[in-house]
């Protein structure tokens, strides 16, 4: 009897991976939803009763429960890069070339969608996956495996028996429009907050620390690499078709291509099919298939020159104005915003659009009613395109622009020369004080966790907050008072603004939110200041002969240092004991470049002089030609001929995030 049970049981394993396979991988399944549920249901009344015949590799294992406090930081067996963008069939063109230049004959390349997801690399041993982990940083990822195995498309255990001994496999987790739409639906039913798009949506229910929430959500997986030390082909594409007899979803899309017109031709029917398409993509990527000349070659320090992403352009959408209103943001700037009926657009759910000032909405003559075009690409904030004219209501009317501020009812003013209308309340309105200490919390500067806008909103209006130093001085009898607010609340909130006190320059300056500087203007004025006082006693003149700081920004650094309100506000934030910590230190200490040489090209956000200086102060030693002694071109904008000449001698190369990440380490 008991052998019966346990030969079941083997045959509803098998069975129900034979109708998985066919249905993640083949996209073709065979078998009704009942039948399948039906032959699952049986398998886990079996294993139940008897749990000594339960084969780890069963498909009821997937729904495994566990709960991770944290996820733990793994190294990745290889770097995990980035590709290089492209925009345009010249740079295409230019990639085209550059490859055929270094290869010196003709290649083959494959085609792809470049899916919108969230990248992670598997690896199996003996055919059983044995681990899982995000991207994270490139060189170590956060092991996410007990989340990865409740994943129906991504094999438990893999198919056939020619697997290599260790195989990893890296592709894209992410969700398919209908299924977004289906758990954002259920999220707002059961009165959670839904997701803003379907990456989002991926990745957070993967980064779940309950991986049964994990297995709730609905997600899909795609494999794009593969890589062994032993028993793959000498092809990506090969190994793709390899990976996909072996239990992992490929796309239907893959093509294999032998030069650059049917490259192009390639990205024209992705671009077309693209709104069709189940699920979002961000473009198209491009592989050079042999993986000999993939070595040959090689990488950059943050992508193979090997493969490239060419970015699609943005996507268009029509939608309803339903109204349009007036913002008052931290500067006191008053922003008009459309707001529209709400629609899917390059990858998210856009309601609202800024007009950015009242000449732009009188320039696209804007009206509440109107059918208008929106467009959205990748990162890129959404806008309105325009108006379609021929759809206009005979009764619509122009937009007014108000005279008072919405908020705290001052009558707007205007600088002269421009075009911008400003609330000049800036130490009564209540809007502006909201915003600024949204900022002064966000993630890029204080960083203060548990501090949403709702409740610094609700904060300022109830007096509570002034400004952004009142934060250090707020305390629990006085957040007790606020609706809502239990005791766990205003602990946790006072214990996380405590935990901020002590921040580097880069994020403080920042936080002061002077007009013009944003999170990188203020690294590189951190990178060469000590304190911020330092920097409120450099001169207009010395602050332009840094690199991207021009008079504009110059001037508003001068002029924010100079008012005696925000002086007097430095002193309440260093009073409340914010300590401001410098991001140099002695670079002489460091001498972990000793012997290294450098050869540096282009220009860089700061000057040239200065990152040779600190590069110096670690040992290494810069000289003018490139050769294969040289350890790595630093590469700038707009470089000279020595970035070829690296490239033929495969020097490796440091492009100018990495420059400036590599003096920002050692600080
Ligand atoms: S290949 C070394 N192929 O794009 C090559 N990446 O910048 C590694 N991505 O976040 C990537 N679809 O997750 C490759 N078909 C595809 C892809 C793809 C999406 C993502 C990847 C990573 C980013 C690379």
């Amino acid at each position: 009897m008991s052998d019966d049970v346990r030969q079941r049981i083997s045959d509803l394993v098998r069975i129900i991976r034979e109708h998985d396979y066919a249905y993640h991988v083949l996209d073709d399944p065979i078998i009704a939803d009942e039948a399948y549920d039906a032959l699952f249901s049986e398998l886990i009344e079996l294993e139940a009763q008897y749990p000594d015949f339960v084969l780890d590799y069963s498909p009821t294992q997937r729904a495994s429960g566990a709960v991770a406090k944290g996820f733990s930081a793994v190294s990745h067996h290889k770097v995990m890069l980035s590709l290089d963008k492209v925009f345009n069939q010249e740079d295409l063109l230019h990639f085209y070339q550059r490859t055929f230049k270094i290869l010196g004959v003709d290649f083959d390349m494959v085609c792809e969608p470049k899916l919108d997801g969230l990248a992670v690399s598997l690896c199996y041993q003996d055919g059983r996956l044995v681990q899982c982990l995000t991207r994270g940083d490139g060189s170590q990822g956060e092991d996410i495996t007990s989340n990865v195995k409740t994943i129906s498309s991504i094999p438990l255990q893999l198919y056939g028996d020619d697997f290599p001994k260790t195989l990893y496999v890296r592709g894209e987790i992410f969700m398919r429009h209908e299924d977004f739409f289906r758990l954002n639906q259920s999220m707002q039913s059961q009165g959670l907050k839904v997701f803003a798009n379907p990456r989002n949506a991926a990745a957070g229910s993967v980064r779940q620390h309950d991986s049964e929430i994990t297995r709730q959500r609905p997600l899909s997986f795609y494999a794009y690499w593969a890589d062994a030390e032993q028993g793959l082909a000498n092809g990506h594409y090969e190994n793709m078709m390899q990976a996909k007899s072996w239990g992992f979803p490929v796309s239907s899309l893959l093509k294999r291509v032998y030069n650059a017109k049917e490259v192009i031709a390639y990205v024209e029917s992705i671009s077309n099919q693209r709104v069709d398409l189940p699920y979002d993509i961000d473009g198209v990527v491009i592989k050079v298939n042999s993986l000999l000349q993939q070595d040959m070659l090689g990488n950059t320090a943050k992508s193979p020159r090997w493969a490239c992403a060419y970015k699609l352009p943005a996507e268009l959408k029509e939608s309803k104005v339903l109204s349009i209103h007036t913002q008052i943001g931290r500067t006191g700037i008053v922003t008009p915003v459309c707001e529209i009926a709400p629609v899917h657009v390059g990858g998210v759910v856009v309601r609202h659009i800024s007009l950015h000032n009242f000449q732009e909405v009188s320039r696209k003559d804007v009206r509440v009613g109107d059918s208008v075009c929106v467009r959205r690409a990748g990162d890129v904030i959404p806008e309105l395109v325009g108006v379609y004219l021929e759809k206009r209501q005979a009764d619509s009317v122009p937009f007014q622009a108000p005279s008072h501020c919405p908020c705290c009812k001052t009558l707007l003013a205007q600088n002269p020369g421009q075009v911008a209308w400003f609330c000049p309340n800036h130490e009564g309105c209540k809007d502006q004080i909201v915003f600024r200490i949204v900022h002064f919390s966000s993630r890029k500067a204080f960083a203060i966790d548990g501090l949403g806008d709702r409740l610094i909103a609700l904060m300022v209006h109830s007096e509570l907050l002034k400004d952004p130093a009142d934060l250090f001085v707020l305390n629990k009898e006085a957040l007790l008072r606020l609706p809502r607010m239990g005791a766990k609340l205003a602990d946790n909130l006072l214990a996380s603004i405590a935990s901020r006190k002590k921040i580097g320059l880069d994020r403080f300056l920042y936080a002061l939110g002077i007009r013009e500087v944003g999170a990188q203007m203020a690294k590189n004025l951190a990178a060469i200041f000590k304190s911020w006082g330092d920097l409120a006693r450099a001169k207009q003149e010395e602050l332009e002969s840094i690199d991207d700081i021009g008079p504009v920004a110059s001037e508003a650094i001068v002029a924010y240092f100079r008012d005696q309100k925000k002086r007097s506000f430095l002193q309440r934030l260093e009073q409340h004991g914010v300590q401001v910590e410098s991001v140099q230190t002695d670079l002489s200490d460091h001498q972990d470049l000793q012997g290294h040489v450098f050869v540096i090209t282009g220009t860089f956000s700061i000057p040239r002089s200065r990152i040779e200086e600190k590069l110096t102060a670690r040992g290494a030693r810069f000289v003018t030609s490139v050769s294969q002694k040289v350890n790595a071109l630093l590469l700038g904008d707009n470089p000279g001929s020595k970035y070829q000449k690296a490239l033929n001698l495969d020097v490796p190369i440091w492009d100018k995030d990495f420059v400036m990440d590599k003096i920002k380490d050692n600080q």
